[in-house]
Parts: structure tokens; sequence; C-alpha cells
């Protein structure tokens, strides 16, 4: 078994590890990260878009920014449509200016895999059987087995559970010391990639009788939408036909607007669920990203709540490496709380206002309410506003660098 040591071990290459990474490597902390697929699977995975202004900040302190500059849609706002209404939500002008960027998150994976390449930093990809020891200890260890069968372990300072809901991190925190908290929703969301210019240049967000719809993008010429489906529906039995029907009639609006249609090369079906679990420590383990919580993907911030909670890690541990100070570590867990429930608080609120219910008709006419509040209140779309770009994140890991 060979063994190889370094100050912090990173579980899981999606945007928490690798985000965490690059600000450790910046700061001349040595890590190591450690991930289950291939490189190719991790570059290809489809799924969320939407960057919140904190986040494009924290990737330019990461200096991984430019390509997300180049071809990132920064937007001004979104629209809102409901019972035929087009209501434009000015969320930069509300925030003073805080814009909200379109930008693949397979983009941001690839934009640090090159700067990984670049530092020469090790990456493992395809880490099997990987396994959480000594957490209790001051030299944690984590084994693996490659993909050439060969064993290795990695003995290190601090352990970084970077990988995501389905890791091995977070069950090796006792249970008897961890709570989780769930909530699932009685519906999910069927995504669709299609090669054909989006039929329009901002977001669209839609309320229907017949269940949420939204038009994003991916580039000029891909676009990114989603319909409300049943939870276990079976992305592989809903035709494209179908599909197209319901996002036009949800989409629908009284001026004539029109969604254009074209080849579908990508649909799947997201089961959509609240998830947080306390604490995001144990010892020398440190929980960051979607191992730590899931958000249902309205309001998109799954890939910004990881990063969130990198700014407050990759600050933590840099203050103890350069100062010896661990007052920033041992608040890690509540620090990174507070902005993660505030976000889980607002992501059920957004998916709660746009989501149709059957059967549910008084719900549905609180939910006009609230719609027509959000219209009428600009102080109610400057608060829904602060929270749809991102609140400031606690970290500050640029004062290290
Ligand atoms: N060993 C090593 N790596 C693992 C293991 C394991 N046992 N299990 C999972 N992984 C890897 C996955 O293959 C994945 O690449 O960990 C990574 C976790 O990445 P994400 O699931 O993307 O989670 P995270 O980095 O927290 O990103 C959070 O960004 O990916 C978007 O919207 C998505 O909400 C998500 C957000
Ligand atoms: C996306 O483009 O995937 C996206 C954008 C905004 C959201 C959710 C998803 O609120």
């Amino acid at each position: 078994m060979s063994s190889i040591e370094t100050s912090v071990v990173i579980v899981g290459a999606g945007p928490a590890g690798l985000l965490l990474g690059r600000l450790l490597g910046l700061a001349g902390i040595d890590n190591l990260v450690l991930e289950l697929r291939t490189r190719r699977y991790i570059e290809e995975r489809i799924r969320a878009g939407l960057l919140e202004h904190p986040t494009v900040e924290l990737l330019g302190i990461a200096g991984v920014d430019d390509h997300l500059r180049r071809d990132g849609q920064f937007d001004e706002g979104f629209e809102l449509r409901f019972e035929g209404e087009r209501v434009w939500f000015p969320t930069a002008e509300l925030t003073g200016g805080q814009q909200t960027v379109l930008y693949p998150q397979q983009e941001v994976v690839k934009d640090l895999l090159r700067a990984r390449d670049t530092s020469g930093e090790p990456i493992v990809f395809e880490a099997l059987d990987v396994a959480l020891h000594n957490l209790d200890t001051e030299r944690p260890q984590v084994t693996y087995r490659d993909a050439d069968g060969a064993e290795h372990v990695i003995t290190a300072d601090y352990v970084a559970g970077c990988d995501g809901f389905h890791g091995v991190s977070r069950s090796a925190v006792p249970q008897t010391l961890r709570t989780e908290f769930q909530h699932d929703y009685p519906f999910g969301w069927l995504g669709i990639l299609a090669e054909v210019p989006p039929s329009t240049r901002e977001l669209i967000y839609a309320h229907h009788d017949h269940g949420f719809a939204m038009h994003s993008r991916r580039s000029p010429t891909l676009s990114r939408l989603y319909l409300q489906v049943e939870p276990d529906c079976d992305a592989a039995t809903v035709p494209d036909e179908f599909i197209w029907d319901e996002l036009t009639r949800r989409l629908a609006t009284q001026d004539g607007w029109t969604l254009h249609r074209g080849p579908i090369v990508q649909k799947s079906v997201t089961a959509m669920r609240s998830f947080v679990v306390e604490p995001l420590q144990y010892k020398r383990l440190f929980l960051a990203g979607d191992a730590a919580h899931i958000v249902p993907p309205t309001a998109a911030k799954g890939l910004n709540l990881a990063a969130s909670d990198i700014s407050v890690l990759s600050e933590a541990l840099m203050d103890h490496y350069r100062t010896g100070n661990d007052e920033l570590l041992a608040n890690y867990s509540t620090t990174a709380l507070r902005r993660i429930w505030r976000a889980q608080e607002f992501s059920r609120h957004m998916t709660a206002l746009l989501h149709h219910v059957p059967g549910q008709e008084f719900e549905r006419r609180l939910q006009r309410a609230r719609l027509q509040n959000l219209v009428i209140s600009r102080s109610a779309q400057a608060s829904f506003s602060e929270l749809y770009v991102g609140i400031p994140f606690e970290g500050k890991p640029e004062r290290f660098l």
C-alpha cells in the first residue's frame, strides 16, 4: 500500500472540492483531491447553471473567472409569468447592480480542473472504495483503491468531505453525533437540453395550473428548460412532443410570444428535496457542499451554497496554517449553517411560490396573492432580489491571498 502525506485531503472533485483545492493551493497549503469518477464524466455532467453574485466574486478571487466573464450571460433580472402576465423582475437594479450569471456548472468544473492542471497539484480520478479513518486523531487518514486495484493511504491534518449527497463523508460522522433534517416535495423537475437558440434572452419562471415551467439557456444555440412533473416520473417515457406542448402551454403569454422547438439531446428528472446535516464538522473532518445539504433546484442555490461553504472553510484553514488561530475552524459549522438555512428558506419559499400541487386550491389562491404582492410591492421585490442574487458570503479567504 503506497503512503502519501499532505495537509488537507479533499474527497470529491465537484465545485466544492475543486474550489477548496484551488484556494488552498493559492495560499500555499498542499492538498490532494480524490474523485470517484473519471475526469470526462465530471466534465460532462449536466447540472445547474445560475451563479450568484458572491460566487462570481469568489471565482474571481480564485483566478478561474476568465471563461466565465467571456462566455457567461450576466443578467439584470428575470421574467415572472403567471395567468398570462409577463412581469420583469429587475434584481440587479434592486440590489445595487448585483448581477446573476448564467454559466453551466460543468464549465465551472472545467475551469477549476484547468487551473489544477496548471498548478500541478495532485488529483486522483477513479479513486475507488474511499474510506475515512482516525478522524479523532491529529493525523486522520483516507484510503482508496486506484483503477489498477492498488491500495493507497493518505495521511493529512484535515479531511474535507466534498463528495456530494451520495458520498461517504457524511456517514463518517457517528450517527449519534449528527442530526439530519429533510423535506421531500410532491413533485420533481424534468430538465431538457435542446439544440435550439433560446426563445428568450432572460430567464423565465412560470407559474401555471398545469405546473411550473422555466426557460433557461446554456449557449446561443443551446436551450435549457424545465417542467414540473410527478416525483417518480421516468424521463425516458415522456415523449418530446408532450414536453414541448407542455412548455408551450405553461410559458404562453397573451402577447403572442413564441417558444421555438428543436431536437432534445438530453432529458432527466430531478427529485426535489431539502436536506441539511448538523453539525458540519466531526473532529478533523469538515463537510461542505452537497455532502452537507441539498436544496430544491428552483433558486439554483446548490453550487452557490457549495461556494459559500468553501469561502468559510478555506479562510478557516488558511488562518490555521498562517497564524495557528483555530477559532474560525472551530466555528466553521455554526458560521456556514447560518447562510445554509437562509438559502434553504429562500429555496423552499420560491419552490412553494411557483409549483402547483393539484387539489390544494386554498394554497393555490395564496400563491396568487403572494405573486401579486411581489408584483405590486417594490420592497417585497427588493427583499426577494437580495436572496435571489445571493446574500454576501461569510468567509473572506482573500485576506490571506
Ligand atoms: N469518493 C470520491 N469522490 C466521490 C465519492 C467518493 N466516495 N462519492 C462522490 N464523489 C464525487 C462525485 O463523483 C462528485 O464529482 O464527489 C463529487 C461531488 O460533487 P457534487 O455532487 O457536484 O457536489 P458539490 O461539489 O458539493 O457541488 C454542489 O454543484 O454540482 C453542482 O448543483 C450541483 O448542488 C450541486 C453543487
Ligand atoms: C439553470 O439554468 O439550470 C437554472 C437557472 C436558474 C434556476 C434554476 C436552474 O433558478
